[in-house]
């Protein structure tokens, strides 16, 4: 295929090099995706080993294709080069180049690892609730760090929050959530835009944006996050909530019980508070804690893959943490 040929020769002039002198042999590549085209491209003689992402694709013009890939590129950039996350323990992946040309194309080292799916997988389906514990522990480190590494004196504010509460409620079609729930959903929500606790008890950071199981590996207790495309200025909790909701999510999904994540979710937090270096945090973060799942849960309830009976429990449980949460 000529867009794979044409990438291949980039590869071997602008970013193996990088790595390793040429000459290079054949590159293998290997579909990794689900969303965009994202492959994993080997050279085997020098056993490179490298991830590129196309961001155009189906109806999206290139000219907005790549914008996110530079955009996704820049936020990688800054995360390593101003923030100190390229450190072995946390750090974000490393980006290696970047092609207009090519289909919006991203290249970034490969990461080493599992990802946290695999993790929660093994806790539900073999028990491996320890090492799942474990895993979220060093995931509560790495959004320590950058939360940290990042932190403003600028004040929360409810608006974003507010805004995309309104565009998740208009993505779901009709047939998930009628206008009777999703006033209900308005209605609790308002409460929280107007608790001055919310916003005023915390200062903006640096959030990932895309909190989910898949966009973070973690190799012998190292963290790498890649996807940063969502990378945003917000509540820290955007992304500590967000993984709550994939928690919470994943255990009812697969178990039809929706406390069993509890636990989970509760160790994350608090190794959260305690990497920061302030248990105190603990309280802030679940004080307000509902509201950012019920993002999670809503932002989950689009995924057609999960099935129309689970997304509507998703909806009912994100209704319940903004009904009861505050
Ligand atoms: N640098 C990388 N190293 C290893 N695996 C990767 C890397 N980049 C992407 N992947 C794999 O490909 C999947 C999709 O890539 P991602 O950047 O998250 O794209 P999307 O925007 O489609 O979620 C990831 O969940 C991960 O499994
Ligand atoms: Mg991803």
């Amino acid at each position: 295929m000529y867009v794979e040929a044409a990438i291949c020769d980039y590869l071997r002039e602008e970013i193996f090099p990088q790595l390793a002198p040429p000459p290079y042999a054949e590159i293998e590549i290997t579909s990794l995706g689900t969303r965009k085209p994202v492959c994993l491209f080997f050279e085997k003689s020098k056993n490179i080993m490298v991830v590129g992402k196309l961001f155009k694709r189906g109806v999206v013009p290139l000219e907005d294709a790549w914008l996110e890939a530079d955009k996704e590129y820049s936020n990688l950039k800054l995360l390593r080069e101003q923030l100190g996350m390229d450190g072995d323990a946390d750090h974000v992946v490393a980006p290696l180049g970047e092609s207009r040309k090519l289909s919006a194309l991203l290249v970034t080292e490969r990461a080493l690892g599992q990802t946290l799916d695999y993790y929660i997988g093994k806790a539900i389906f073999d028990q491996q609730h320890d090492e799942l514990f474990q895993t979220l522990g060093y995931l509560a480190r790495f959004f320590a760090k950058l939360h940290e590494a990042s932190k403003t004196e600028r004040p929360l504010s409810p608006e974003l929050p507010r805004f995309y509460l309104n565009a998740i409620l208009n993505s779901l079609e009709d047939k998930l959530i009628d206008y009777p729930e999703r006033d209900e959903i308005e209605k609790y929500a308002l409460r929280w835009w107007h608790e001055e606790r919310v916003f005023a008890s915390d200062r903006e950071t640096i959030v990932h944006g895309d909190a989910t199981p898949t966009n973070f590996l973690f190799d012998n207790g190292n963290v790498t996050a890649i996807d940063l495309e969502s990378m945003n200025w917000a509540d820290r909790c955007w992304d500590l909530g967000f993984i709550a909701a994939e928690l919470k999510h994943h255990f009812m999904w697969r178990t039809g019980n929706k406390w069993t994540a509890e636990p989970f979710i509760g160790h994350f937090l608090w190794e959260y508070a305690v990497n920061y270096g302030d248990t105190n945090l603990f309280r802030t973060i679940t004080y307000k804690l509902p509201l950012y799942m019920a993002l999670g849960l809503l932002r989950i309830a689009r995924n057609f893959y999960v099935g129309e009976t689970h997304r509507k429990r998703l909806v009912m449980e994100a209704n319940k943490c903004l009904k009861y949460g505050l």
